[in-house]
Order: C-alpha cells, then structure tokens, then sequence
C-alpha cells in the first residue's frame, strides 16, 4: 500500500492539479479531502485543457475511484456541472462518489459570502464568493446540511427551514437584500438528491478499506498551506484545513497510514486575493512574470499577484506539513530573468532579523525581506526531461531551495502538460 498527499505550499495555484494528474494514472483512488468549489485546478492533455474546481484532477486519469470526502464542502450544482462537462467530452465518470457527511453549500452560503465582501468595502478578504466560509461555520455550528440529508427530503425540509429563519432574517435586516423562498430551495435540492443518490456513499468505509487491501490512495489538496485557517495569513484565509493534517479529519483515514506527502510549489510566489504578501513585485517584472506565467486565477479570472520566491514562508509550509517530497513548478516561466532573488530571511519593523513566518499577519506588512541573489539563465528549459538538461544556474536555483528546506526535490515541472517533467525518483 503507498499512500501519497499533494498540498500547496504557497497562496494556492501551485500547480497541484497538474502534479494530481500525472500522479493519478497509477493511483487507484484519488481523494479531495478539503475545500470546495472555490479551487481551479488546471490539467492540459495535449493542447486540451480541463479546470477541475470540485472533482479531483485524477478523474482525467484515475481507473479506480476518485472521491469527494467528508471534509470537502459540496456545491451540488458545480458537481453536476462539472461531470456533465466531462461527459459531453465522452469521459466516463461512474467512478466518482460524494461522501455523505460532506456539507451541502446552499444559495444562502454563496449569497452571505457575497454580502459579507460587499459589505466590507475595502478590506475584503477577496474570497471566491463561492460560499466556502459560511458553509464551514454552519458545520461548525453544527446547523449545517449534509450531502446524507438530499436523501431525507423531511429531514431536508426541517433543516432548510431551521436555517432560512435565521438567514432570512440577516438578509432582511442586516444586508437589507431579499429574502429566500425555501419552497424553492427545497424542491431544487430534492431534485438534486434523487440525481446524484447512487454517488452519495461512506466514503471513509471504503478508504479504510482500501488502506487494509494495500492500495494506491491520492490524496489531491486544494487551496494552500499560507490560506490554511490555523497556519496561514489569517483572516486572509480560507476557512479549511488545506495541510497534510487536514487529510485525517477531511477523509477519515489514520495519520499512520500517511507515507508520502508531497508539497508542491512555484518557482516564484503568486497571491490571489488580498492579504500580506511580503515579496511581491507590484512593478514591471511582477507583471512580466504574471503575462509569461499566465497568472489569472482559475476560478475567478482575477489577475494574480506575483513576486519572488520566500523561503522563509515556504519553510513554514514544510514544517506543518512534515513534507518528505517537494515539486518545484513553472520553472521555465523564469527563464531569460536574472538576476533571480529569494527571499531567505525577514527584517521586522524594528529591525531585528527572522527566519520564521509570523503569526501577525498585521506586522507582516511591515516586513522587509532579505534576499539572496542567483544568476538567472536565459534556455528555454521546457523540453528538459531529465535534470542534466538544466542549465547549471537552474540546477543552482533548485538546489539553493533544497539546502534551505533540508528537502529533495523530486519533480520539476517544466510546462502545463503532463509530460513537461523532470522525474528525479520514481515515487511509485
Ligand atoms: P492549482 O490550483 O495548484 O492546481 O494550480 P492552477 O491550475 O490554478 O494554476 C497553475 C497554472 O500553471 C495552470 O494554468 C497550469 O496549467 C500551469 N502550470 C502548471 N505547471 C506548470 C509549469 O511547470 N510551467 C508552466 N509554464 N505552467 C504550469
Ligand atoms: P487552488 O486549489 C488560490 C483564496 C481566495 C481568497 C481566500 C479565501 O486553485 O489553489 P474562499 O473563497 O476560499 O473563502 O477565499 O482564499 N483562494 C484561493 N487562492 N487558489 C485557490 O485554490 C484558492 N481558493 C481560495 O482568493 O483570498
Ligand atoms: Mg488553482
């Protein structure tokens, strides 16, 4: 039995699903254990491209199974989107299940998350409005709709009823918007109910399982270590667990049975949204990185801010993860750019020097970072399939990383596409 965890290491959009996708072809399950519909994950097949937001990446691969477990919320209506996409590209996708304790994201969720951004004129977290942090607070609340309750359409109603008395009211004389029919709300999600009944399942039962019969399990991560509720840049944050901790409560597997864990980051440092970014580069190198990364979010088209790497940020992400693997991604969008900075320390307001990453995300406005400079190297590097074909001072770059973390790194990705990779060791 191997099992492998991919995460993000940096603000999201590392590159996971891509990495997901070459990975799933040998997997025999592939998990989303956390998160929702507010992730993009990008694969090419060919010049084909797929965005996966709630699926995991490995539906494009996997022959086995790919779920959607417990600690995923569910927008039932991006699901079927998504599968009839999938489909209407002739995909088979009988393969994919939903837990039945996975929350439900309701019109309310995506409606308060709007207000709620709306509302704060200015300090906005630039969240994907997809209603992620309502639909975490209602589980929380322990007020919440789960996938199981589509199957009870009493019990649904009840519970729709419950929650719309309360939202209703917020909506009304809080946000003073208008108010929510639940006869609506109810006969759609009944609907929905009877149409995915045979993808709703115990999904931890058949991990468990799994884990028991030896076999190959993917745990895919959406959104990042520095968007983590706990560990990120808080409030800038999304409201989950997007860690290799997060895979054991978001999946019901034991954290024994956690062997590989992969953490996937960029060359450089992108943010979408708002929040602390220490090295970001709003100039014309951020926006000459930002054209030739084609840094525009997945999920929401937002441009995406752009800066050099922050080791000191990236340390931070493989400590709370225990990362044992690292992949380095978009390598090739760094060529002709030199010289390359990283950033290996921080100087705080009052001039004391750090290598760690603060808990205040305030104070992190005012840090300045301490770089170290490489020579870049101006190659086209994305032909490179094995290491010896970088050139010296990329192999300085990725070299530089791992003797700051302590970590190997096992795969550089030198491209979009599935076989633009430098595999250093086999992990399967
Ligand atoms: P995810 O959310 O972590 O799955 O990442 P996204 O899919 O949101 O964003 C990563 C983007 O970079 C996608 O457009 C990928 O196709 C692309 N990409 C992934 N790896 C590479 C790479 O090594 N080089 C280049 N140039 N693009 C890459
Ligand atoms: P993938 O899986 C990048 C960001 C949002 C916002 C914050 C909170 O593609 O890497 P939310 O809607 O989750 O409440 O928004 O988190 N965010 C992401 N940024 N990639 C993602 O996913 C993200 N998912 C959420 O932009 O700053
Ligand atoms: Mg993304």
């Amino acid at each position: 039995m191997s099992t492998y965890v991919v995460v993000g290491l940096q603000y999201g959009d590392e590159g996971k699903g891509k990495i997901t996708d070459v990975l799933s072809a040998k997997s025999d399950y592939v998990v989303r254990f956390q998160g929702g519909d507010n992730a993009g994950h990008t694969v090419y097949v060919g010049d084909e491209k797929f965005v996966l937001h709630l699926l995991p990446s490995g539906v494009l691969q996997c022959k086995g199974k790919c779920i959607i477990a417990n600690g995923v919320v569910v927008n039932p209506k991006s699901f079927i989107r998504e599968i009839e996409q999938l489909e209407s590209k002739g995909m088979n996708t009988d393969h994919v299940f939903i837990s039945r304790r996975a929350h439900v994201i309701m019109p309310y969720h995506i409606l308060l998350d709007t207000y709620r951004e709306e509302e704060k004129g200015g300090t906005e977290i630039g969240t994907t409005k997809k209603g992620i942090g309502p639909c975490y607070e209602d589980k929380i609340a322990r007020v919440g709709i789960r996938m199981v309750d589509l199957l009870n359409p009493e019990i649904l109603r009840e519970k729709i009823e419950k929650n719309l008395r309360v939202k209703n009211s917020l909506f009304e004389k809080y946000f003073e918007k208008p108010t929510l029919d639940i006869d609506e709300i109810y006969n759609e999600f009944v609907e929905i109910g009877k149409k995915l009944q045979d993808r709703i399942v115990d999904t931890e039962l058949e991990l468990n399982e799994a884990i028991r019969d030896n076999k190959n399990i993917l745990f895919e991560g959406a959104q990042a270590l520095m968007l983590d509720i706990d560990f990120g840049t808080y409030p800038f944050v999304t409201s989950s667990s997007p860690s290799t901790g997060g895979v054991c409560a978001g999946a019901g597997v034991p954290p024994t049975s956690l062997q590989n864990l992969i953490g996937v980051a960029k060359a450089y440092t992108t943010r979408v949204g708002n929040g602390p970014f220490p090295t970001e580069l709003d100039n014309e190198l951020g926006e000459k990185i930002r054209q030739i990364g084609g840094e525009f979010g997945a999920t929401t088209g937002r441009p995406r801010r752009t800066g050099w790497l922050d080791l000191v940020s990236l340390k931070h992400a493989t400590m709370i993860n225990g990362i044992n693997n690292l992949v380095i991604t978009k390598l090739d969008v760094l060529s002709g750019i030199s010289p390359l900075k990283i950033a290996t320390k921080y100087k705080t307001e009052d001039g004391k020097i750090i290598d760690y990453f603060t808990s205040s995300t305030t104070k992190l406005y005012d840090y300045e970072p301490i770089y170290e400079e490489l020579e870049g190297w101006d190659e086209d590097i994305s032909h490179a399939r094995t290491y010896d074909d970088l050139p010296e001072n990329a192999k300085k770059y990725i070299e530089f990383i791992e003797n700051y973390l302590g970590i190997n790194v096992y795969l550089v990705s030198v491209g979009p596409e599935r076989s633009q990779n430098i595999i250093r060791k086999e992990l399967f």
